[in-house]
């Protein structure tokens, strides 16, 4: 069953968060179906994969698990991208991304987009701050203006309508967030919760990066820079009681795919049946979504979501 974005954030919100997988093939899609979540299609998926493909994919797997609950969302949509999904008729929710915009530009570009999609029904997820590595060797307050500022926040939300917000937080896109100590700055999550109270916001950048994947991958003949860190996934409960209600997580399912795969043309040279590795990812990523959902929260949540939605 597709869902509102507004529906899952209601239920969700202060007490756990929902996870929103990037997806840009079918197995990704197969393997998805556990706890409630969020389907994401970037800009990206949508061109390699063609997005009436994709929607096709995700309609078809969800005839298949009829049990599964979930919202359908566009991440980093530029305005003309978020026009088309709104259009579509298959979205739940639009992310428009206009964070590199002057703060009264990436208002007025946000203002349109809500416009267009509360008029059918759509949420309208913005940004604002500059989502990036911070660096331990950046002076603290230099450190502090890349976070987003809560007042500034405040002011953005009330002006554009939108109805969440991606924050910047300390996390960044990618395999390589962190060095040393560093991790999620909840004193900062705190000052912008406090001045929205009741109002939900997004993560990015939150995947994990495994350890033993980056180790897996590079023993099976990878060249990931072994420092490579993401957010500690044990982190993110703390952080769903402060109001972070979804947690983006792209690379993470990237990396099981690159594990699996050279793990099976490693120990299988002679191997040319993609078929194969592609039902072991199905599984593996399975795995990783379970996984993920207990760290979330969200996991075992589904009759109660199916409750409060029917
Ligand atoms: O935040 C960006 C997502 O990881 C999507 O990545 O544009 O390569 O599909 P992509
Ligand atoms: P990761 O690169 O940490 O997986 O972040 C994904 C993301 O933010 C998608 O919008
Ligand atoms: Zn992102």
């Amino acid at each position: 069953m597709i869902v509102t974005t507004a529906q899952l954030f209601k239920i969700a919100y202060r007490k756990y968060a929902v996870g929103a997988y990037n997806i840009n093939n079918m197995e990704q899609a197969l393997g998805l179906f556990q706890a409630p979540f969020i389907i994401q299609l970037s800009k990206g998926a949508r061109k390699y994969a063609n997005a009436r493909v994709l929607e096709a994919i995700i309609r078809a797997v969800e005839s298949e698990y009829p049990e599964a609950i979930f919202a359908v969302h566009l991440d980093h949509g530029d305005e003309q991208t978020c026009y088309d999904c709104i259009d579509s008729g298959f979205y739940s929710s639009v992310m428009i991304d206009a964070a590199h915009e002057p703060f009264a530009e990436n208002v007025a570009t946000a203002r349109r987009v809500v416009e267009r999609a509360h008029a059918r029904g759509l949420s309208v997820e913005s940004e604002l701050g500059m989502l990036g590595g911070v660096e331990e060797d950046i002076k603290v307050d230099e450190k502090h203006a890349m976070l987003t500022d809560p007042d500034e926040a405040k002011a953005f939300v009330e002006q554009s309508g939108c109805d969440s917000l991606a924050v910047a937080i300390g996390t960044s896109h990618g395999a390589y967030k962190f060095s040393g100590s560093q991790g999620l700055h909840f004193d900062r999550i705190t000052a912008i919760q406090a001045a929205l109270p009741g109002f939900p916001l997004v993560m990015h950048g939150s995947s994990s990066v495994p350890q033993s994947e980056v180790e897996r991958i590079n023993a099976a003949g990878g060249a990931l820079n072994p420092n490579a860190k993401g957010v500690d996934d044990n982190q993110f409960a703390r952080a769903a009681k402060l109001g972070v209600t979804k947690v983006n997580i792209d690379t993470d399912g990237r990396l099981v795919w690159t594990r699996v795969h050279r793990e099976f043309f490693r120990d299988h040279p002679e191997g040319f049946d993609f078929r194969t590795p592609g039902k072991e990812y199905v599984k593996a990523y399975a795995e990783f979504i379970v996984d993920k959902s207990r760290k979330l929260g969200s996991a075992g949540t589904l009759d109660q979501v199916r409750a409060a939605v029917s």
